[in-house]
C-alpha cells in the first residue's frame, strides 16, 4: 500500500522518545528529561511582542515563498556580521525550521544514486532526509575527539559523491569544527566537485573563549558557491515552535529551493517571520544570558559525568549536549537482563531512575548516550543522583 520509499524511512527516534516520556508523565511517573533537543528558556520578549503585533495588525496572510523581504534583509545582515559571508536577497530562503532548509537543499541537489557523506555521530534526521531525496547516505567516522576526519572523508569520496552534511557545533557530540579542518574540507569539496550543506543551527551556543564558530562558506568564493549555509531561530533564540529556519546559497540553488517550497509549504508562518526579525535585531542580550546559563550547566554536567563509575565524556565545546561513553557499563546485569547496548541502558535508566536520555544508536554510534543539559541545574542534579543509584545496582 505504501510507496517503496517508505521501506527505509522511520520516524525520528528522538521524537518517539519525547512521546514516550509524555505518556509516562501522563501515567503519573516523575520523569526528568535529559533527552530534549530544545532550549528550556522562553522566547525573547522582543520576539513575542512582534508576534502579537503581527496578529493584531492582521499580518496573517500568505507571504512570498522565500519569506518577506524585511526578514531576508535581516538574515543577510546577520550572515555578513556574524558569519562573514555576503548573500543577496535572491540568495536567501526562509524555511519551516532549519529542518526544511536541509530537506529542501537535499531535494534540490540530490539525484537517485547520488551519495551524501555524513560524518557520524550525526543528527537523527540527516540519514532519512537523504534517503527521501533518493540519495544514498555514506557514513564517515570522525576522530576520537569528534573532530572531522579529513582522511576518512577523502577515502569515502567516489564519482557519485554529491554532497556532505556537516553540523558545527555538533549535535550530538558538542564538537566545534576548527578553521583548519573546514579549510581542508573546502579544498576537498572544490577538488572533487561536491556540495557542502553546513548546518549551523547551534552556532551561538559555544562556551569557551578559545573556540570560534567558522562558517565554511566564508572561506572563499569557490566554497561559498558550493555551500548551502543552514541556520535558524530555534536554538539560539529558543524559538523551536515558531518554525523559522533559513538557507543561504547561490541564486541557482536558492531558486530551486524556493520552487520546492512554493509547491509544498508555500512559505513559513507570517507571524513567526515578524517575530524572527525582532529577535535578530534586538535579541542578542537574551542569547547571551542563555549561553552563560548553558555554560554553567555544561561544566556541572561534565563534572557529574566524570564522577560516575563507568561513564566518561569529552568536554563539549558547543550545543547543549554531552555525548557520554558508556562502554564500561555495557555487558552489566540488571535484576533481570543484560545491558547489551546503549539502547538497553537508556531503557533501564528510564525505568529504574526515571531519567530520559537518548541512546547513541539514534545518532549512528554505539556505546554512547546523549545527555542534554537543557534542564535546570536542580533537575540535572536530581537526575544524576538517581542515575548514580541505578548504576550502582548493576552487577
Ligand atoms: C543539528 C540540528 N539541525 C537542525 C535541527 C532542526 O532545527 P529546526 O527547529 O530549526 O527545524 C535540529 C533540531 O533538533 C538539530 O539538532
Amino acid at each position: 500500500m505504501l510507496a517503496k520509499r517508505m521501506n527505509d524511512i522511520g520516524g525520528s527516534p528522538t521524537s518517539a522518545l519525547i512521546a514516550k516520556v509524555a505518556e509516562l508523565r501522563g501515567a503519573g511517573e516523575n520523569i526528568i528529561s535529559l533527552n530534549v533537543g530544545e532550549p528550556d528558556f522562553g522566547t525573547p520578549a522582543v520576539a513575542k511582542i512582534a508576534g502579537i503585533k503581527a496578529i493584531c495588525d492582521n499580518f496573517t496572510k500568505y507571504t512570498p515563498s522565500p519569506g518577506i523581504l524585511e526578514l531576508r534583509r535581516e538574515i543577510s545582515k546577520k550572515l555578513e556580521r556574524d558569519n562573514k559571508v555576503i548573500y543577496g536577497m535572491e540568495e536567501i530562503c526562509a524555511t519551516v525550521g532549519a529542518k526544511q532548509a536541509i530537506y529542501n537543499s537535499l531535494m534540490a541537489l540530490v539525484d537517485e544514486g547520488d551519495e551524501v557523506l555524513i560524518p557520524i555521530p550525526c543528527w537523527v534526521s540527516y540519514t532519512d532526509m537523504v534517503r527521501l531525496a533518493g540519495g544514498t547516505p555514506v557514513f564517515v567516522s570522525v576522530c576520537e575527539d569528534y573532530a572531522l576526519d579529513l582522511d576518512a572523508i577523502e577515502a569515502a569520496i567516489t564519482r557519485n559523491t554529491k554532497a556532505i552534511i556537516i553540523c558545527t557545533p555538533n549535535n550530538p557530540s558538542g564538537a566545534v569544527y576548527s578553521r583548519d579542518s573546514l579549510e581542508r574540507l573546502a579544498d576537498l569539496a572544490c577538488k572533487h566537485d561536491f556540495y557542502v550543506i553546513a548546518d549551523e543551527i547551534y552556532e551561538k551556543l559555544i562556551y569557551d573563549k578559545d573556540c570560534e564558530h567558522v562558517s565554511i562558506a566564508s572561506l572563499g568564493d569557490s566554497i561559498r558557491d558550493r555551500t548551502v549555509t543552514v541556520n535558524g531561530m530555534s536554538k539560539a533564540f529558543a524559538m523551536t515552535g515558531w518554525r523559522i529556519g533559513y538557507a543561504a546559497s547561490t541564486r541557482t540553488i536558492i531558486k530551486a529551493m524556493k520552487a520546492i517550497q512554493s509547491q509544498t509549504t508555500s512559505a513559513t508562518n507570517a507571524i513567526a517571520q515578524k517575530a524572527a526579525i525582532d529577535a535578530l535585531r534586538y535579541g542578542d542580550q537574551d542569547v547571551h544570558l542563555m549561553v552563560c546559563e548553558f555554560k554553567r550547566r555544561r561544566d556541572y554536567v561534565v563534572k557529574r559525568i566524570e564522577e560516575l563509575e563507568g561513564f566518561t565524556c569529552r568536554l563539549p565545546q558547543g550545543a547543549f549536549y554531552a555525548l557520554v561513553d558508556v562502554s564500561n557499563v555495557i555487558g552489566k546485569q540488571t535484576a533481570n537482563k543484560t545491558i547489551q547496548n546503549s539502547f538497553d541502558l537508556a531503557s533501564y535508566l528510564l525505568d529504574e531512575a526515571k531519567v530520559a536520555l537518548v541512546p547513541g544508536e539514534s545518532f549512528n554510534i554505539k556505546e554512547k548516550v546523549r545527555i542534554s543539559y537543557s534542564n535546570s541545574i536542580e533537575n540535572i542534579d536530581k537526575a544524576f543522583n538517581r542515575i548514580e543509584i541505578a548504576i550502582s545496582k548493576l552487577r
